[in-house]
């Protein structure tokens, strides 16, 4: 099944809202692994933590919690599905829910996913703070969305989450972080983003898009993201993958 619903908490312009991350649908793909260094390891990372079984991490998830069916996942800000098709590979067979509220960038997901998955794929067009589907899910995952809501609301989402978690289930971020303390490591993280993509071809143009985009960015560090985890209510919170600004972490029932 694909189906596509638009929730109450649709926008459709300025910051926050869908034609933000649309302006930019049809060239996201191409500049991911210019901005993104640990790419491959990052959001593999956040799939390992999304398909480990709690209690026997030697295996993978095989069927939802409880209720044994299909496992269902959940993916907050899927954008055009990057972090989706890791979860899918990982999860075979899996019910994929999407949201987010960039209608363009859902449509690249539609592509990207109608071949690889076997299972069903809901897509919602809505907002990360209104639109939660109720669940349960076994997965909630999320890759470079929760930093565009202020900090109260990123926390909100943490517990939104662990709400809509089947006992058992797990919530998993792929976030970007703030450095921690003074302002020279915020600025290597930065600068060295920009050797990065630089060196890979990144033009001025296309770097001046992105501090755009980052103008909206509202980075927490490492030690904000464990304790929002903790305040949520999960009962074990780790930091799986970091490199520098990129960071996976997760939260188990
Ligand atoms: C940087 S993209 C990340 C997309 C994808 N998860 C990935 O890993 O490439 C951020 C996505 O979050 C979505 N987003 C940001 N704020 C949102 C909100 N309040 N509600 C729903 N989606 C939101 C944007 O529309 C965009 O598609």
């Amino acid at each position: 099944m694909t189906s596509t619903t638009t929730g109450p908490g649709n926008r459709d312009q300025g910051p926050g809202g869908g034609a933000w991350f649309d302006r930019w649908a049809t060239q996201y793909d191409s500049e991911r692994r210019l901005l993104i260094s640990p790419f491959d390891a990052y959001y593999g990372a956040a799939a390992e933590a999304a398909s480990i079984v709690p209690g026997n991490p030697k295996q993978r998830r095989q069927h939802g919690v409880g209720e044994g069916g299909a496992i269902r996942v959940l993916d907050l800000g899927a954008g055009t599905g990057l972090l989706t098709a890791a979860l899918v590979e990982a999860l075979p067979g899996a019910h994929l829910t999407l949201l987010d509220e960039a209608e363009g960038m859902l449509a690249q997901a539609r592509d990207r996913l109608a071949a690889r998955t076997d299972g069903a794929l809901e897509v919602i067009v809505g907002d990360l703070l209104t639109d939660l589907p109720d669940g349960p899910f076994d997965v909630i995952a999320s890759a470079l969305a929760i930093h565009h809501l202020d900090p109260a609301d990123q926390a909100r989402t943490y517990a939104a989450a662990r709400e809509r978690l089947a006992p058992g289930g797990v919530f998993v971020n792929a976030e970007q972080l703030h450095a921690p303390g003074p302002q020279w490591l915020e600025d290597h993280y930065k600068e060295r983003e920009l050797v990065h993509a630089r060196a890979g071809g990144f033009t001025p143009e296309a770097e001046e898009q992105a501090w755009l985009r980052w103008s909206v960015d509202q980075h927490v560090d490492l030690e904000t993201q464990l304790r929002w985890l903790h305040e949520a209510g999960f009962g074990l919170v780790d930091c799986v993958f970091k490199s520098w600004r990129f960071a996976v972490v997760a939260g188990w029932t």
